[in-house]
């Protein structure tokens, strides 16, 4: 079966298909429940590194063998058919040993706390357009806007959230996503999810939940002190609702998540082991080459709210305003100086965006030894982020918000006959159908 088998247009078609995995993967579980009741899971779930030195050219063509995909010759003419449209070049890939499987299904979601950066981008953004059009079904991919999840620690600010929905789908179709491949939508349009979090909520432990490393990590940079409202410890459960409405197996995302994922993980066991089935899926991590980017400060990750990050849609100046004041090497004074590359944030950027590695290479080479300043390798990393970020602005000014929440409320639409679907499994599994 191939890919254009696969994407036909009925979603009656996607169930018998995900039925078809259900009935094959009877999920294993690396779980032991301790006497306090909890999960241990000592396994880390599966990384999948998307990595650069594969280089691929968008243009290349794909082929399924086994149930896997590959990037290397040309089957399909619906996939073909796509890559003749798709203009963009992108350096990163699925590394072999890493590949999706035709069976996943892709699915993630931002918070819409603020426009994305860089660090989106090269996180999970820009493998997020590699898988939309490797799988090239929206029925198998999903994206949307986690903005209740927002909410969990924004409450008190509400509009900022909302106005934030249109930037990151603004974002979001800028970068590549595209309405017809993925299926982009509101998590709060889909009240499914929240039903779905009632129920996994009895699936964890409260000391499970202020364990996990990312809410502890969180926690430290917001001013909760000791009174944590229970939503905002609770999102990793939301968050496995998110993933198991849509049987999602592969979540492109920051590496900060995966201790989420694992949450996730064992609350899908939980679920299977309790009410003994298997239609839930445990899921893995989709990583980047590069999933964690560095602020321009060098201090800290690149973050909106730290003022250390460059926005998709900053300008020129604003770019060059950043990379200019990129923290480099305080003892590299002289051009003629010997520097130092690591912890470098210039040559940090340059290895994330520069095509060309083997002449970044060159460069640190140069730079070590002495007589290689600063503002050549600043003006240099400024001219590449240029050439990737103004078509990325470009197309972002040619969207309005009509069209942006037009392509919202369809695909939350399609979104939620999926999530009704699991729903109805689920309560079948736990009994409660009147
Ligand atoms: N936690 C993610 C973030 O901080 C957003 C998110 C919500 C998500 N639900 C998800 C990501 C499910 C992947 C899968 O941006």
């Amino acid at each position: 079966m191939t890919v254009a088998d696969n994407a036909t247009n009925n979603y009656d078609n996607t169930i018998n298909i995900i039925n078809e995995i259900n009935n094959r993967n009877i999920i294993c579980s690396n779980n032991e429940v301790n006497n306090l009741g909890e999960l241990n899971n000592n396994e880390d779930i599966n990384n999948t590194i998307l990595n650069s030195n594969n280089s691929l050219n968008h243009n290349n063509k794909m082929s399924i063998n086994n149930g896997e995909i590959n990037n290397k010759t040309n089957v399909n003419s619906s996939y073909e058919l796509n890559n003749d449209t798709c203009t963009n070049n992108y350096i990163t890939t699925i590394k072999e040993d890493n590949k999706i499987n035709k069976y996943d299904v892709v699915l993630t979601g931002d918070r819409p706390t603020g426009c994305l950066h860089l660090g989106h981008y090269i996180g999970s953004l820009q493998n997020r357009v590699i898988l939309q059009d490797q799988i090239n079904d929206k029925k198998k991919c999903f994206v949307f806007i986690a903005d209740v999840q927002g909410l969990s620690d924004n409450f008190a600010t509400p509009e900022k959230v909302k106005k934030n929905v249109v930037e990151v789908c603004k974002d979001y179709i800028s970068v590549g996503l595209d309405p017809t491949k993925s299926t982009i939508f509101i998590q709060s349009l889909i009240p499914e999810l929240f039903e779905l979090t009632v129920y996994y909520m009895n699936l964890i432990t409260v000391s499970r939940l202020e364990r996990c490393p990312t809410v502890k990590a969180e926690l430290q940079t917001k001013s909760f002190s000791n009174s944590v409202p229970s939503g905002f410890l609770n999102y990793p459960v939301s968050q496995a609702a998110d993933i198991t409405a849509f049987k999602a197996t592969a979540i492109p995302v920051g590496e900060d998540q995966k201790p989420v994922l694992e949450i996730s993980n064992e609350i899908v066991n939980r679920f299977n082991n309790t009410y003994n089935t298997n239609i839930l899926k445990e899921c893995k991590a989709i990583l980047s080459n590069v999933p964690r980017l560095v602020g321009i400060d060098g201090l800290a990750k690149a973050s909106k709210s730290l003022g250390n990050a460059i926005m998709l849609c900053d300008d020129s100046d604003t770019i060059k305003k950043k990379v200019f004041s990129m923290y480099t090497d305080p003892n590299h004074i002289n051009i003629s100086d010997p520097g130092t590359v690591e912890g470098n944030v210039v040559f940090t950027y340059l290895d994330a965006f520069y095509d060309n590695k083997e002449e970044v290479e060159d460069l640190k080479k140069q730079y070590r030894k002495g007589g290689l300043g600063d503002v050549y390798l600043k003006d240099l990393l400024y001219k590449t982020l240029e050439e990737k970020l103004t078509p990325i602005r470009e197309k972002r000014l040619s969207l309005n918000e009509d069209y942006i929440y037009s392509v919202l409320l369809e695909g939350s639409k399609e979104a939620r006959e999926v999530a009704k679907q699991t729903l109805m499994e689920v309560r079948e599994a736990i009994g409660i159908v009147y």
